[in-house]
């Protein structure tokens, strides 16, 4: 009975809070904004994206054996983009791959090596996940696997396929691969620009590529994160072909003001928890230098609450009054940082 009169009174005093935040949170961040998730046009809109080519449909490969400079390995299209298998085209930049990363296992479990690249770097659409703490990293795939980490934007269809393989994973090849991916270091991966014009790209594959030709368009409030060498990128899953992000002009100094001085009362600075350096601090992952898009959506995960797993209560109070234009900046802002 006491327990339930201290809940009560605990539920007045905070009532006007509680009571304050839909409102206000309604205005900013009712939907996901549709670039961090891979579409060009918000959730439920009457012209919505044509569906994305089904990702694992077989590649029109016409035997083509392909190269990269610096590898003495060569394959073709198939080879490139096999599921339990794909490329990899430089096995000295990393150590020994358990076989879950290098292959998956048949038939639930794709090679984690196809997404998010042998080397761990990843693309936006997925993740990077070289250099997250070990801890971490087990903790995250159990929310995969519980229900606790889903997607704001609900066609987004490779968080499912990830929530997918870590349900199918047992314990021990989750602790492979995190002992794996946790033992190297995040180095830098994508160069932030600050621009008001960006090239015409168009979203193949999750991803934003870069149309033919130089034409523009005005970046308005969104971030274009995109292969640096689309071919390397797109076609031969090249894991030392990086990524361009172009972000708004004034995001950076914004962002540094809301991580590094937490916005004056907008938020918590970001480096007590994440080190000073924003580059982790014990079981708390890096945040910087990592992709903006990947970034931005977990800050909307987290704030929309589709992303709830038990550390991310920590992480609810930091972006719960920041507005879709703050976490842009935010993101922005920490991609820029040197990993
Ligand atoms: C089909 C592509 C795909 C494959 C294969 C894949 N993942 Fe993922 N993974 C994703 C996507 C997409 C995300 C990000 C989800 C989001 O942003 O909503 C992700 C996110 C993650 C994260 C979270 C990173 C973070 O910073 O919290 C981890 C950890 C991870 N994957 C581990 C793995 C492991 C281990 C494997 C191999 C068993 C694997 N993934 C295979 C697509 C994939
Ligand atoms: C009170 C501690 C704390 C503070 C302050 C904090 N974080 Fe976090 N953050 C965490 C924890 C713990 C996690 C892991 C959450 C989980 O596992 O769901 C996390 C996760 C994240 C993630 C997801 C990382 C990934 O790999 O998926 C991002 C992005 C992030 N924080 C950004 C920020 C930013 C930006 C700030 C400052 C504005 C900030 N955090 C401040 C504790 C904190």
């Amino acid at each position: 009975m006491r327990v339930f009169i201290r809940i009560f009174v605990l539920a007045l005093l905070f009532f006007p809070v509680i009571a304050g935040i839909p409102a206000q949170q309604g205005k900013d961040t009712g939907a996901p904004p549709p670039w961090a998730y891979g579409f060009t046009s918000p959730t439920g809109a009457a012209t919505s994206d044509p569906p994305p080519p089904p990702l694992f449909s077989p590649v029109r490969d016409d035997g083509t054996i392909r190269h990269l400079p610096g590898s003495n390995f060569s394959f073709t299209r198939t080879q490139i983009q096999n599921s339990f298998g794909p490329a990899d085209w430089y096995p000295a930049d990393h150590p020994q791959m358990p076989e879950i990363v290098a292959h998956g296992r048949q038939p639930d479990v794709r090679a984690c090596s196809l997404c998010h690249y042998p080397n761990g770097k990843g693309r936006p659409e997925n993740a990077g996940i070289a250099g997250l703490p070990y801890s971490y990293f087990v903790h995250t795939m159990n929310d995969f696997k519980n229900g606790a980490r889903k997607s704001s934007d609900e066609r987004k269809p490779n968080t499912y396929f990830m929530i997918g393989f870590a349900k199918a994973m047992s314990d021990e090849e989750i602790a492979a691969a995190a002992r794996y991916f946790s033992s190297m270091k995040w180095t830098p991966w994508i160069k932030v620009i600050e621009t008001s014009t960006v090239p015409k790209t168009y979203i193949g594959g999750g991803m934003f590529l870069r149309r033919e030709g130089n034409e523009t368009e005005p970046i308005g409030q969104r971030i274009i994160e995109t292969p640096v060498n689309t071919e390397a990128t797109e076609i031969l899953r090249d894991s030392r072909s990086g990524f361009i992000a172009y972000v708004p002009m004034g995001s950076l100094k914004k962002g540094e003001d809301l991580v590094e001085k937490g916005g004056t009362g907008k938020t918590t600075r970001c480096g007590v928890c994440h080190g000073e350096d924003l580059k982790g601090l014990g079981p708390v992952p890096g945040i910087a230098g990592r992709s903006p898009s990947y970034l931005m959506r977990q800050l909307v995960d987290i704030q929309q609450g589709s992303r709830n797993g038990e550390w991310t209560s920590l992480m609810k109070p930091v972006v719960s009054k920041l507005t879709s234009d703050d976490l842009l900046a935010v993101a922005a802002y920490l991609a820029s940082r040197e990993p």
